[in-house]
């Protein structure tokens, strides 16, 4: 890792895999209180990944157009009412053109790390 985008992402990776973790324990715990400490402990690693994803914002400009892109807001027909990231798809290749581009949503919402770290 060279360089602070890259020790963001890798927080970010680390922090995912954590709730996860805390999460599978949380639905293994025997009692109500040590369950609910597991999720409370999953909900404050969220907050960790929502914190370095902002940050990331000020480092990593594909991020941040992206994460603009995603938190624009919708129009009647459901299609994103977008500001200057409309159409811009940074200094890069277009990510969805891209073969690495995901083509499907699970359905059950899962982190990967893979989907974290280039
Ligand atoms: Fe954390």
């Amino acid at each position: 890792m060279s360089n602070d985008a890259d020790l963001l992402r890798h927080v970010m990776a680390r922090e995912c895999e954590t709730v996860n973790e805390y999460l599978a324990l949380a639905e293994r715990a025997q009692s109500p209180e040590v369950k609910g400490l597991l999720l409370h402990l999953a909900y404050e690693e969220k907050e960790h990944i929502a914190v370095c994803a902002k940050e990331l914002m000020k480092v990593d400009a594909d991020h941040k157009m992206w994460m603009e892109k995603v938190h624009a807001p919708l129009d009647a027909q459901g299609k994103r009412l977008n500001t200057a990231a409309s159409g811009d798809h940074g200094p890069g290749p277009n990510p969805t053109q891209s073969a690495a581009a995901p083509t499907a949503v699970s359905a059950k919402p899962q982190f990967t790390i893979g989907s974290l770290i280039r």
